[in-house]
């Protein structure tokens, strides 16, 4: 059962409708799951179809797509799952619009994942207007979440979620931590309408000082996840304290939250190398 005291939501990061099963049963709760291309090429099924060799035309890996995001929506109805658009890094904001759309009549309780580039903002202030949820997924600067709240301003809580990615910030030394504690800190001068959703989550410290920062949301890898629950879900108590040793500091910036997202440098590296990675993944499953 969900501790208590326990505020954040807890979502599984997968791509496997069997692990959300497996994990609704040890955990007693699972308040969503998030999805994204390279998690997709990981599912069991599609592993086994290329493994003979037989990879699927564009429309039957879309159709398998929507089965797993279908299967999975069915077990959280009352959650969120987040389904994320294909994006290179030369897709344009109308293309990733198009596919949001699309993805977002899939099940009733999606959130719609777009990059935190400039395009990938252009498509999320869209989607945010024509009434979509969305989640603005490789996060990593404090500017690229202000941005997220400025392209989304209007849309009400829990429509729109930020995913600072911690663990490929921390595998590059910088402390990816210090990013939830930032944007956090930034958000609490706003209205509110964005959620903190702490993502690219390593190891149970991740998760327990995220749940001490009180991010929204935190999206956890099965393995974490069935260590978290065989442990009897443990929590940071009043003086958990996080190390970060041998992690380079990422220092708050004062940032005005009122200018228009087209004004905010958000241009990162890592932003550019995930979305090269995601569709690589999403173009290996493909003929
Ligand atoms: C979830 O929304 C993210 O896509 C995921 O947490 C990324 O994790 P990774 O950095 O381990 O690939």
């Amino acid at each position: 059962m969900k501790p208590l005291n326990l505020k954040t939501r807890i979502f599984l990061d997968g791509g496997n409708a069997d692990e959300t099963e497996e994990i609704i049963n040890l955990l007693g709760f699972l308040d969503g799951q998030t999805t994204n291309p390279t998690l997709i090429s990981k599912n069991p099924e599609a592993r086994e179809r290329l493994a003979k060799g037989s990879k699927f035309s564009p429309e039957e890996i879309i159709h398998f797509y929507k089965g797993v995001v279908r299967k999975i929506s069915a077990m959280i109805p009352r959650g969120s799952i987040s389904v994320e658009v294909y994006a290179d890094p030369s897709t344009t904001a109308d293309e990733m619009l198009r596919q949001g759309k699309e993805m977002f009549s899939w099940i009733p309780n999606a959130h719609i994942k777009f990059p935190s580039s400039k395009e990938g903002l252009k498509a999320a202030g869209e989607a945010v207007k024509a009434g979509m949820r969305v989640n603005l997924t490789l996060c990593f600067s404090q500017e690229q979440a202000a941005a997220v709240y400025a392209a989304t301003l209007g849309a009400k809580r829990g429509d729109v979620f930020v995913s600072p990615f911690i663990g490929r910030l921390d595998d590059r030394v910088e402390n990816g931590m210090d990013l939830i504690a930032n944007i956090l800190k930034m958000y609490q001068k706003g209205d509110g309408h964005v959620e903190v959703l702490t993502a690219s989550v390593r190891n149970i410290d991740h998760l327990l000082y995220a749940i001490r920062l009180g991010s929204d949301i935190i999206t956890v890898p099965f393995k974490i996840l069935k260590e978290w629950g065989e442990k009897g879900l443990p929590m940071p108590g009043e003086g958990y304290v996080y190390k970060s040793a041998g992690l380079k500091k990422m220092a708050y910036r004062e940032i005005d939250l009122s200018k228009k997202w087209q004004d905010f440098d958000i241009s990162h590296d890592l932003t550019v190398k995930g979305m090269e990675k995601f569709s690589e993944d999403w173009n290996a499953l493909i003929r």
